[in-house]
């Protein structure tokens, strides 16, 4: 995830540029780069690190004069984040310059085909790849809009794409493919932008783009084309009443919010570049990070908080489906009692910031005996990143809301795809195709389902907020989403809450269950639903009160005669955790908004936890 800002218009470039990225800084923040055309030569400035670096890097130059431009700031995919891979880039001729976020799945492909025409590549990234590969198309194409339109359609992948050519100067090409990308449409300028709040002190004006169309700016005038043919695309333009708080949250009331229903575009990030269709139809996991290395013959997952519900939510899988022997460490605990680490395992870190004190030890410690360490990591370069001997980035983009929740989610999707990636080099390989399958078609059903969540988690949350404790019962991979669910209640709301195993209830918990003390049960659609049905029978008869998360199931909603029904749509056993967690996520958020709590900034907690 990545900011992007183009302008086309009658103000100096280069300051609205950087003072778009500063508003555009929570989408990512590695590194940033501006592009403007001056004296008929385009000229790139960029920096690593935060956006101060290029501010004083463009301190005392005579940039002003330029009145049109592209800026980026980072959150890097593919490449480190040093200055070389910073955006924009330029094609091999100079004389064209992009930025991009997204990932281009064949840029591979095409690099070798472009470096056997002689293209030499200043950086790691596949957008330098796609700027030489428009420098190339530009060579026979009758312009430089067609050149930009061939070239993306060779593409495969998300994006969003912003251009601009020293042949045309004043002008900025933009096109997107499944990554967000509008136009502001001022008086006498237009901006292109992965977000509103980058142009937002200079007009409400906005025109939404769709996957598979191209924009064109150049000062007041604005035109959109379809990509597959250029044909004129007619738009219209919609007023955005958000001020400025509100366009960074996009328009929700909390960061924690947006991070949720954000969920769905997560997991395709996570699947991009990692799931393929071949020409049979059938499809196939890709983790090429794992590929030089052997499969552990015992795989030791460590995490803290929310990651470490992740890995108990992948541990089945990666035994079931990986065929890997699989352990499950708090990493407070792991690096206090000298674990056995034998040749050939390895241990797995799971963190999103990738700076937690307690697993950055617990990955030291494995080191020091001699452990592989694989890295699940969300922020690119950070110590864990750094120090795993490989990472598996998870793809969430930057997590703004104390409460981890769609970080969570992007952990869940990877280590799915490592359970079936390990399956697939299994002897004999293991494909669980229907697994992947639901995986791959899971974005748009979760998409289409959260409205309707976000609607029952408020209703549930109305009849419940005077409550002072509670029950969260799961199985199974539910007992893992069970514990992430009480959780997210203490964090947000301050209500006790405690995540059971259903079937420990009877051994001691049961005591508590009284009319006052309700249990939020996870009754999903999969083997165990008779076994937590029981265990919800044991709650009703000592009067505790009852929420129950179910599916349909042809058709039909169980039976259950608690309190209070949460039906979610039928899936896969194991995808219907993805409907599962944004529920738990919503219910914990709403109670907290309805309580009148900080719901971004919970009390006595920090983002990274860098303190033992
Ligand atoms: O950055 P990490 O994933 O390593 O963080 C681990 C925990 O500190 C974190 O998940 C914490 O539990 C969150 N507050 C959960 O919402």
């Amino acid at each position: 995830m990545c900011g992007i800002i183009g302008y086309s218009g009658h103000r100096p470039a280069v300051p609205l540029l950087v003072e778009g990225l500063h508003r555009l800084e929570y989408r990512g923040y590695d590194s940033s780069g501006v592009a403007f055309e001056q004296a008929g030569r385009l000229h790139v400035v960029k920096a690593a690190g935060k956006l101060a670096a290029l501010e004083a890097k463009l301190e005392n130059n005579a940039y002003l004069l330029a009145t049109s431009g592209i800026g980026h700031t980072r959150w890097a995919t593919h490449g480190l984040p040093v200055e070389k891979n910073a955006h924009p880039h330029l094609s091999q001729d100079g004389d064209i310059a992009i930025i991009h976020n997204g990932i281009i799945e064949n840029f591979q492909e095409i690099k070798d085909e472009l470096s056997a025409r002689g293209h030499t590549f200043l950086s790691d990234t596949d957008t330098e790849v796609l700027a030489h590969l428009i420098g190339e198309e530009r060579k026979s194409a009758p312009s430089l809009c067609e050149a930009f339109a061939r070239a993306l359609r060779r593409a495969h992948g998300a994006y969003a794409v912003v251009m601009m050519g020293v042949e045309e100067p004043g002008v900025i090409y933009a096109a997107r493919m499944a990554a967000p990308l509008l136009m502001g449409v001022g008086v006498g300028e237009c901006f292109v932008a992965s977000d509103i709040p980058a142009f937002l002190p200079y007009t409400r004006e906005v025109v939404f783009l769709e996957d598979g169309e191209v924009a064109r700016i150049e000062g007041a005038k604005w035109q959109v084309f379809s990509l597959a043919d250029l044909s004129p695309v007619k738009k219209s333009v919609s007023h955005v009443p958000w001020d400025m708080q509100a366009a960074a949250k996009g328009g929700y009331k909390h960061f924690m919010l947006k991070e949720i229903m954000e969920q769905p575009r997560v997991i395709t990030d996570c699947l991009t570049g990692r799931v393929s269709e071949g020409s049979d139809g059938e499809l196939s996991v890709h983790l090429q990070e794992l590929d030089d290395i052997p499969v552990p013959a015992r795989l030791h997952i460590v995490a803290c908080g929310t990651s470490y519900n992740a890995g108990l939510w992948g541990q089945q899988l990666l035994e079931n489906v990986g065929g890997i022997p699989t352990d499950l460490d708090i990493a407070s605990e792991f690096r206090y009692r000298d674990p056995i680490l034998l040749p050939g395992e390895a241990v797995m870190v799971i963190s999103q910031s990738g700076e937690t004190a307690d697993t950055l030890a617990a990955l030291r410690l494995a080191k020091e005996k001699g452990c592989r360490v694989i890295g699940l990591c969300n922020v690119v370069g950070s110590s864990i990143a750094r120090e795993a001997d490989v990472v598996l980035y998870t793809q969430a983009g930057p997590e703004i809301s104390v409460a981890s929740t769609k970080a969570m989610c992007s952990q869940m999707v990877l280590l799915a795809l490592m359970a079936l990636y390990y399956g697939q080099r299994r002897t004999p390989a293991v494909f669980d195709r229907e697994l992947l399958a639901a995986l791959h078609a899971l974005p748009e059903k979760l998409s289409a389902a959260l409205p309707a969540m976000q609607e029952r988690a408020g209703q549930l949350a109305l009849r419940f907020a005077s409550s002072r404790s509670f029950f969260y019962l799961g199985r199974g991979q539910c007992h893992a989403l069970a514990l992430e669910g009480a959780l997210k209640l203490k964090e947000l709301s301050y209500i006790h809450a405690e995540g059971y195993a259903a079937g420990e209830m009877k051994h001691g918990p049961i005591a508590l269950i009284d009319p006052q003390f309700p249990t939020f049960a996870l009754a999903l659609d999969n083997a165990l639903f008779p076994k937590v049905k029981s265990n919800i029978q044991e709650v009703l008869a000592r009067q505790g009160r009852v929420i129950a998360l179910v599916q349909e199931k042809n058709g039909k909603v169980p039976d259950l005669s608690v309190e209070e029904l949460w039906v979610l749509p039928a899936a896969h056993p194991v995808i219907s955790c993805f409907f599962a967690l944004p529920a738990l996520q919503l219910f914990s958020y709403q109670m907290a908004d309805y309580l009148g709590k900080d719901v971004d900034q919970p009390r006595n907690l920090a983002k990274s936890v860098t303190v033992e």
